[in-house]
């Protein structure tokens, strides 16, 4: 996967006109949803460099993330002119970037793309890193391909457009990337307090934040070892997502996460040496801000069948990433299903 240019933006119409440049595209495109194309695209819709661009607007949330959107994204390129030497750019959340970064890399057998993301999930994970895909037969990122955005440019002003529980959703990615590095990093996320959150002072955590996902990825892109340190907090998390999904409860997926993070903080604690003391901040920083997610004893087997089935599984084990302490990751870590249960029962009890 080639290397991709991750730029913290102080002059968006400046940065975005040299990312443009340096493509030279035959044609533009912009693929917003209808939410990004309402509160986002009025923030750059009148830069010179996007005069004339085609504008491509798919339906918005994690639901539209699906074969239908990307056909329509297809047909769109399609029937605007689009050629190999095209480029396409996403301005939205994770869901525009993963569809677009998709759509992007395969419509003609890929033409390049460039992600402003406009959400702080999507700022610090999903548009960087070359993930892209949809949503398939119910299963969450199921059909994609690596394949890295030429440009990310990150402008924490599209974070005045997002309500708390996005904001809280994307810091929970914060939190895991402190997590596989430092203690100071770590120490000053959990100063950090949401609902008055200063939005100059997230620029310099979110450009902290990315710079630890793309040190990550450049050195393992196709996670076949240190990458699978992202999936920390993510087994129990998309676990939890499945459940809610199935039993038609909102969660988004930062609150997820920030929940699989407790559970794997436990068995980190308990089996790999993990210290107490900063276990017992984390879980506390979660529970103030994330609230908890209601389970009863009846749910663990179907939590654990949803553990069960994780794409980042091999060979019938259950693979967690675990931690021997702040930046000490341990990879492939297996636990029994009775492990798991007591891991349920330390996140339903505290
Ligand atoms: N979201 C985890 C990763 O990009 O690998």
């Amino acid at each position: 996967m080639t290397q991709q240019d991750v730029i913290v933006c102080t002059d968006l119409a400046r940065e975005l006109a040299a990312a443009v440049g340096k493509l030279a595209p035959d044609r533009l495109f912009v693929l917003t949803d209808t939410t990004t194309h309402r509160l986002c695209l009025p923030l750059i819709g009148s830069y010179p460099c996007l005069g004339e661009a085609h504008h491509i607007t798919i339906a918005p949330t994690d639901e539209a993330k699906n074969l239908h959107s990307l056909a329509d994204v297809w047909t769109a390129l399609g029937e605007g002119g689009a050629t190999r030497h095209s480029a396409l750019i996403c301005l939205g959340g994770g869901m525009v970037t993963d569809l677009g970064g998709f759509a992007a890399s395969t419509f003609k057998r890929g033409i390049a793309y460039i992600n402003i993301p406009t959400t702080l999930l999507a700022m610090v994970d999903a548009s960087v890193g070359g993930k892209t895909g949809i949503n398939f037969r119910g299963l969450k990122n199921e059909i994609g391909v690596f394949n890295a955005a030429a440009t990310v440019l990150l402008d924490t002003r599209f974070l005045a457009t997002l309500d708390q529980h996005n904001l809280r959703s994307g810091f929970a990615e914060m939190l895991k990337h402190a997590l596989i590095s430092t203690d100071d990093h770590l120490a000053e996320l959990l100063r950090v307090d949401l609902s008055h959150a200063d939005l100059a002072a997230m620029q310099q955590l979110v450009a902290k934040s990315v710079a630890i996902k793309e040190h990550v990825v450049s050195v393992d892109p196709h996670e076949h070892g240190l990458r699978k340190a992202l999936n920390l907090g993510h087994t129990a998390g998309h676990a939890f997502e499945s459940l809610a999904l199935e039993q038609g409860r909102t969660v988004l997926h930062g609150y997820a996460v920030a929940w699989g993070l407790v559970c794997e903080l436990y068995l980190s604690a308990t089996r790999c040496g993990f210290p107490t003391d900063r276990f017992r901040q984390v879980v506390s920083y979660v529970r103030d801000t994330y609230g908890t997610f209601a389970i009863e004893c009846k749910d663990y087997d179907r939590l654990y069948q949803f553990m069960t089935h994780d794409k980042k599984n091999t060979a019938g084990c259950i693979n967690f990433t675990l931690l021997g302490g702040v930046g000490d990751v341990r990879i492939n870590q297996t636990a029994t299903k009775d492990d798991i249960c007591e891991m349920l029962d330390f996140f339903r009890e505290g």
